[in-house]
């Protein structure tokens, strides 16, 4: 069985990249990367992906101004020419457009550290923190056009201590993140087959 083409999106330390990667070195993995891109030159994760033997680019948003479509024209034309077939988002902080959502629907997914639907977009630790709330957790996801809103594949959760940090939360939730995600892209390739007929 042929694995899927896999792209993984970063913007910076790249470790649920590299959690990735390292699942996909098991050749029974579904999943084969193909590319890391970051939207940011100086991402620390470019020279992992790099070492380990992946295409490692970065197209960098800044050259684009404000114009959020001709930088995604960009990354859409670079992701074809590589043939990918399943993005992973991890830890990629750019807002995606509807147009570039709708491209990719089906065949996206991204990781948030929050157990969704609490806690959309930034801060999520610190939030689940002043909320009281006894645990929190991270969520894989296929993206949809609401920022953090698609639909959830799978999520794990870890408990919130009584003199917890955003940062000692944070650091409790990354190993969790880093199990959770090949496992959930192994999920997502296997629906992509089911729905899609490949072989
Ligand atoms: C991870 O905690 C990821 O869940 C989060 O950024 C971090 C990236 O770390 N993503 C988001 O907040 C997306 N909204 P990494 O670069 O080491 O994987």
């Amino acid at each position: 069985m042929s694995r899927l083409r896999l792209a993984v999106l970063i913007s910076g330390r790249g470790s649920n990249m590299e959690a990735l990667l390292r699942a996909a070195e098991d050749p029974a993995f579904p999943a084969e990367p193909v590319l890391v891109l970051s939207n940011r030159p100086d991402a620390a994760g470019l020279k992992f992906a790099d070492a380990a033997g992946i295409a490692a680019v970065a197209i960098d948003h800044k050259a684009f101004g404000k114009d959020r479509e001709a930088f995604e024209f960009h990354v859409d034309a670079t992701l074809r020419g590589a043939g990918v077939e399943i993005i992973t988002l991890a830890g990629f902080m750019r807002v995606l457009t509807p147009w570039f959502v709708k491209r990719w629907e089906g065949r996206m997914i991204n990781i948030h550290p929050s157990l969704l639907p609490k806690y959309k977009g930034l801060d999520t630790h610190q939030r689940a923190i002043d909320a009281g709330d006894a645990e929190a957790g991270c969520t894989v996801h296929w993206v949809s056009a609401g920022v953090d809103e698609g639909e959830i594949i799978a999520q794990a959760r870890v408990p919130i201590l009584p003199n917890d940090t955003a940062d000692t939360l944070a650091a409790r939730t990354l190993p969790a993140e880093h199990r959770l995600y090949p496992e959930a892209l192994a999920a997502a390739c296997h629906k992509i087959r089911e729905t899609s007929g490949h072989a």
